[in-house]
């Protein structure tokens, strides 16, 4: 089907570039964390008021443990900054906040947070804002598969019952509709492990722009490249 016209009804990024974007300017990564959620909260307002109903931005994944303790503490400090500084202005502009991911290793306060955070927002209708945060679409697919196969055990479901809705719902991300666009930015063409069953059908954008530099005319640019698109789904061309 030919896009022209369309918004997209979910985009989901992968912000990438805020390591090398500080290194450029003689300065720690964690500085480029910090603006790269200064892009998070503009891409946040633009992505509401250019109609998208979904922005899901990957915060956190459960490969960057691996990176020194002082990086994982200014990120996870991010979200928490992230949650006290703009829950309330969030909340009034009716955004529905998830944060989904493994619970593993994180700290109970840090859970209240996100429960806290979730909780407040959960019956707002007018965005959804969704939050990857020590995710991974690995270990989600390993989490559902071991629930269902607990289930299957249990005698409370048989195997024929298991089919892709059945998978879906029992995903971190099951609330999520499949994503329209998967934009990635600083150049990278990876996928890294992000919404491995959500984006069976995206349409993949790559832009060079760093993430901490991303802002509302980027965000326009990968609609046009999306509705440029012609997305088939197996099916055949359209005209
Ligand atoms: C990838 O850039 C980015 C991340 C691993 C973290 C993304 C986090 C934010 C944008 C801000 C935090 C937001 C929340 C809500 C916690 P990179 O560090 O891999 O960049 P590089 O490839 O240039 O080194």
């Amino acid at each position: 089907m030919n896009q022209a016209g369309q918004i997209p009804r979910h985009v989901a990024i992968i912000m990438d570039g805020n390591g090398r974007w500080a290194k450029a300017r003689g300065k720690p990564r964690a500085f480029g964390h910090q603006q790269g959620l200064e892009a998070l909260r503009r891409t946040v307002d633009a992505a509401n008021e250019l109609g998208i109903e979904h922005l899901t931005v990957f915060s956190f994944s459960t490969e960057n443990w691996s990176r020194p303790a002082d990086e994982i503490d200014a990120l996870f400090g991010l979200l928490r900054l992230y949650v006290h500084r703009d829950l309330k202005r969030l909340h009034k502009a009716g955004v529905k906040i998830r944060i989904f991911g493994s619970r593993e290793r994180l700290k109970d306060d840090l859970i209240a947070l996100i429960t806290e955070c979730e909780e407040v927002t959960a019956n707002n209708t007018a965005f959804n804002l969704n939050i990857a945060f020590n995710y991974g679409g690995r270990a989600e697919l390993v989490d559902a598969v071991r629930s269902i196969a607990a289930a299957a055990e249990s005698g409370k479901l048989s195997i024929d019952q298991i089919d892709e809705n059945l998978i879906r719902n029992n995903l971190w991300s099951s609330e999520l509709p499949d994503a329209d666009i998967l934009l990635r930015t600083s150049g990278e063409q990876r996928i890294s492990n992000f919404l491995l069953w959500n984006i069976a059908y995206s349409e993949l954008i790559f832009l060079d722009v760093l993430w901490p530099d991303f802002d509302r005319r980027d965000l326009e640019q990968a609609i046009d490249t999306f509705r440029a698109r012609d997305r088939r789904y197996g099916g055949l061309a359209s005209s």
